[in-house]
């Protein structure tokens, strides 16, 4: 994979934040979570319970370790990065771990590339499968195909690279809570 990085922008996280129902009893998962702004963000400003980033490259998790150490001990202890390829976790079995009452798995995926992306799809779909009672959202900057049938939306996010990017947001069991 190329080494470019982007980023979504500031002024866009409340989009992301507005697809959970409650924030409060809600866990934000960001997959490849770069230098991890999103996430902190999500327990600092979005109200989350909990956030935790998956991130690939060692540059970048150390650049969210970094971040993580300069903020307030209460956020500090709701939120949690990870260093791994999402190729090489156990969504499923993570998912029963972090799942509170609700799930938000941000997905900045445009440079995953396309077989990681149909991999990534798949594996979403088994993790929410396993996790019935819990309301989820996936928000993806790229379209994941395996999701389709749960397509709720397409909403404007703006990203380092461009304005308006055009992302997807899929809802499971949605109809439960609302
Ligand atoms: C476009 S950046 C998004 C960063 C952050 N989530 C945001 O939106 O501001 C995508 C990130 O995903 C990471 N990444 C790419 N492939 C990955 C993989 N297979 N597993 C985990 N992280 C990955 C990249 O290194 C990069 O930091």
């Amino acid at each position: 994979m190329a080494r470019t990085y982007g980023e979504i922008i500031q002024t866009s996280f409340e989009e992301v934040f507005a697809q959970t129902a409650d924030r409060s009893a809600a866990v934000f998962v960001d997959i490849g979570s770069g230098k991890g702004l999103i996430a902190a963000a999500a327990v600092g400003q979005g109200g989350y319970a909990r956030a935790v980033g998956v991130e690939k490259y060692r540059d970048k998790y150390e650049d969210s370790i970094k971040l993580h150490s300069s903020l307030p001990e209460d956020v500090q202890s709701k939120l949690e990065y990870i260093l791994s390829d999402v190729a090489d976790l156990d969504l499923r079995q993570l998912m029963q771990q972090w799942a509170q009452a609700e799930v938000m798995l941000f997905c900045n995926n445009l440079a995953f590339g396309q077989g990681m992306n149909a991999r990534l799809g798949r594996s979403i779909r088994e993790a929410m499968d396993s996790i019935p009672d819990v309301r989820t959202a996936v928000v993806a900057s790229t379209p994941l195909e395996a999701l389709n049938d749960r397509l709720k939306c397409l909403i404007s996010l703006n990203m380092s690279w461009g304005t308006s990017h055009e992302s997807s947001v899929y809802l499971w069991h949605g109809d439960h809570k609302e």
